[in-house]
């Protein structure tokens, strides 16, 4: 049995997410960043797959493709797309269904901690996601919100997904409860049958 730590958030969500992404399917990476959820996700949907990852900043797009070229993973196929653009774009590149999006909000680590997400890109953002969605398809994000604007964030983010209609989608909320200095929550939308 593989042993699964909570320790760190954005593992946590892999484990959750690692049978719920077909081989071959199509998905997307909302905040590419250092390039740990663009990788995961190519190993889970395999040379068939696509991944679509998002950022705004060059930095981002450089240490995802190093990430990538140590892992001996070709980037110049078109089953990898690094896309330097907004997440609230993501409908003028992905048309074809996803079974997962992954979203990892907050500022890059080792970066710019100015520039972070927003709550009004990442709710168009999260709202083009959903309307990729397959069903049984899941949307994960990771909040963190202890940098300037991220409680803001965070609250119009709980704002918006506490009120998706729950017949289209279960969404869930998993959160630390002893740890300090604002730990990140988790949130999970699955879309029904
Ligand atoms: C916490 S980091 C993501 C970490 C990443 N998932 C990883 O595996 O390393 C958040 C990222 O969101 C990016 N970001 C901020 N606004 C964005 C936007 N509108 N669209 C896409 N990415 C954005 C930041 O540049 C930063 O790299």
């Amino acid at each position: 049995m593989k042993y699964v730590s909570f320790l760190k958030a954005t593992n946590f969500v892999h484990n959750l997410l690692i049978n719920r992404i077909p081989e071959g399917s199509t998905v997307i990476d909302g905040t590419m960043g250092n390039g740990y959820d663009t990788l995961f996700l190519h190993e889970q949907v395999g040379e068939e797959g696509v991944v679509y990852a998002f950022d705004i900043q060059k930095l981002a797009l450089e240490r995802t493709k190093e990430m990538l070229i140590e892992n001996n993973i070709a980037i110049d196929s078109n089953r990898i797309r690094l896309i330097h653009d907004g997440h609230e774009n993501i409908g003028q590149y992905v048309k074809e269904p996803i079974s997962v999006a992954m979203f990892n909000l907050g500022y890059l680590p080792n970066g710019d901690k100015e520039i972070i997400t927003q709550n009004s890109t990442t709710i168009q953002a999260l709202s083009a996601a959903l309307s990729l969605l397959q069903a049984r398809g899941i949307i994960s994000i990771v909040i963190y919100y202890g940098h300037i604007g991220g409680l803001e964030e965070k609250q119009r983010l709980m704002d918006y997904v506490n009120n998706l209609n729950s017949s289209e989608y279960t969404v869930m909320q998993c959160s630390y409860l002893n740890k300090e200095k604002n730990p990140p929550i988790i949130v999970l939308i699955e879309k029904n049958k």
